[in-house]
């Protein structure tokens, strides 16, 4: 049996360490056994791996066994970073299934999510439990090495990887949503939610309405499926619990808190109880984010902890997020791209398009967008570009329509097309009114208004040839480089030429002929065809 078949054919889901496990399998994991500072080295040493120029099929989670801190503070805990999300195939690994199934998942999962079950027994996640009277004594918070996310600029470290989960005081269906947590404490931690709709935030506004703080669980080291969902933007009214368990079809097994009426994996690795005060605020931030920039300080809501309940020798997690790439445009990306086809395909309807693009170097996966087609109609085009800029809020600031020649992960094709299959003043449209993004410029987010260029770049009119050799004289030149010896080469798009439209078999026959070596032939046809000197050419023809 093939290792990837081994890797997704175990039934159930996975918690972290079975995850883990499967990694190593794998040989996807950098085990640093060394001591590593936390709050210096941690996440810089990751951060290499992307801004190193290491491929995305390279890189590996990162295991560190023995972290410190500044102060020399040593922690029992070990940091795993990138392990949920820090290349493709951690994320498919994670999900238990082909990259290439990942989209079909996801929209399963989302029309029919599976309700989670009760965990039998004592649950993993209370092996340890830490009462509001001990926080203090035992460390509390303090106790797990949390590494800084950007050191020279981070106020403190922050929860990265925190799954919050809360519950709706209505309708009773709880959410989880990852915010960052600043630390404030042994009791103390913070919650940042965005200005654009978490949906943690719509229940805290319930229960500040009620007079009442806000119950809430923040989920470390949960299953892998858990944290894939807890970044997604999924309907409120979807527990995001029953949405990972069908990611994997098999339900989550939850257990109750001992503080908190929420229930949550219970082989998670750790769980922090307490309630979202609703009476005040406290500054926090700034914080490096994913849109690249320093995100400015912040006034935000604050948790006060009343319990922490953890496995025996609990595995701390961090995600590297910040530029991108990183660990969380990857595990974004890696669905948000076959839902946001589904959606123009199969939702409404523009069969023409056959991939959807997002760009995630350093632009973060949401403000440029390419959509590939195949023969579109040029209404086609326009209603999928618009349709393109509604899916989610933040996406496109520039979405290009390309064909499906042009490769849009290579910037140079999109170039390309822009530079030759696209008039400014009749393709690009500027639509307005867009909500702005979690995005700089950082003005009065109220008093934003975004807008979205769309491009037309696809060709609608018959072209020559590409002017590469054709197909079959590259491919019999690449054997002949291989036999000469010459440094190997990595084929670039477009590496032959092909045809656009314009050419017909009178132009074909004549280069078959120069390519026979019978050029002269071609030369003597097109002496039988002289014109006079005064003849007049169609505009064009030169
Ligand atoms: C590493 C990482 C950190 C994030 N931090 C925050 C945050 O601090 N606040 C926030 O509102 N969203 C944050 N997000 C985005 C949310 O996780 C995402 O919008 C998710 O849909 C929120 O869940 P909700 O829709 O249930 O609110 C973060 C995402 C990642 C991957």
């Amino acid at each position: 049996m093939a290792v990837a078949e081994k890797v997704f054919s175990e039934s159930g889901y996975h918690d972290l360490r079975g995850h883990i496990a499967a990694l190593e399998r794998e040989g996807l994991i950098h085990r640093i056994d060394r001591p590593v500072n936390k709050d210096t080295e941690m996440h810089p040493l990751v951060r290499w791996q992307y801004r190193g120029g290491i491929p995305d099929a390279q890189r590996k989670a990162f295991l560190f066994t023995n972290p410190v801190d500044s102060q020399g503070k040593r922690y029992d805990s070990p940091v795993l970073i990138g392990g949920f999300a820090g290349s493709r195939r951690i994320y498919s690994i994670g999900m238990q299934c082909p990259e290439s199934e990942i989209g079909a998942r996801w929209e399963r999962a989302l029309r029919s999510p599976l309700r989670p079950v009760a965990w039998e027994g004592p649950a993993p996640v209370h092996e340890v439990v830490i009462t509001q009277d001990e926080l203090e004594a035992s460390g509390g918070l303090l106790k797990f090495p949390q590494p800084i996310s950007t050191p020279g600029y981070d106020n403190a470290p922050y929860l990265s990887s925190a799954h919050y989960i809360t519950k709706d005081p209505e309708t009773g269906v709880q959410n989880a949503g990852n915010y960052r947590g600043m630390f404030k404490g042994a009791a103390k931690v913070a919650v940042q939610f965005s200005p654009h709709g978490a949906d943690g935030a719509v229940h805290w506004e319930k229960y500040k309405r009620r007079g009442e703080h806000c119950p809430v669980a923040i989920v470390v080291g949960g299953p892998p499926v858990l944290a894939y969902t807890a970044v997604q933007r999924i309907p409120i009214e979807l527990d995001e619990m029953a949405v990972a368990g069908a990611l994997v079809g098999a339900p989550l097994r939850l257990v109750r808190c001992k503080t908190v009426d929420l229930e949550v994996p219970a082989d998670a690795e750790c769980v922090i109880e307490g309630y979202i005060r609703t009476d005040y605020l406290e500054p926090e931030g700034p914080f490096g984010e994913s849109h690249g920039y320093v995100h400015q300080r912040t006034i935000s809501p604050v948790v006060e902890i009343t319990a922490i309940t953890h496995r025996t020798n609990p595995i701390w997690t961090s995600f590297i997020s910040q530029v991108t790439p990183s660990e969380s445009s990857t595990i974004k990306i890696v669905s948000y791209e076959p839902m946001f086809l589904s959606f123009l395909r199969n939702d409404c309807g523009v069969k023409s398009v056959v991939r959807v693009s997002m760009h995630e170097p350093l632009t973060n996966i949401r403000p440029v967008v390419f959509l590939q087609f195949r023969n579109p109609t040029e209404g086609e085009v326009w209603r999928a570009l618009k349709l393109a800029s509604g899916f989610k809020i933040g996406v496109g600031k520039l979405i290009v329509a390309i064909d499906e020649d042009i490769e849009p992960t290579n910037l140079d094709a999109v170039m390309w097309a822009l530079a030759y299959r696209m008039t400014p003043h009749e393709d690009v449209q500027i639509v307005r009114g867009y909500d702005k993004g979690h995005a700089p410029p950082f003005r009065e987010v109220a008093a934003m208004e975004n807008s979205v260029m769309l491009i037309n770049a696809t060709l609608r009119d018959k072209l020559p040839p590409i002017s590469l050799p054709k197909r079959e004289f590259m491919e019999r030149a690449l054997e002949l480089w291989n036999e000469l010896g010459l440094p190997p080469v990595t084929p670039q798009s477009p590496w032959h030429g092909y045809s656009l439209g314009d050419w017909d078999d009178e132009l074909d026959q004549e280069a078959q002929l120069a390519a026979q070596s019978r050029w002269i032939e071609n030369a003597i046809k097109a002496a039988k065809n002289r014109v006079s000197a005064d003849t007049k050419f169609a505009k064009g023809d030169l």
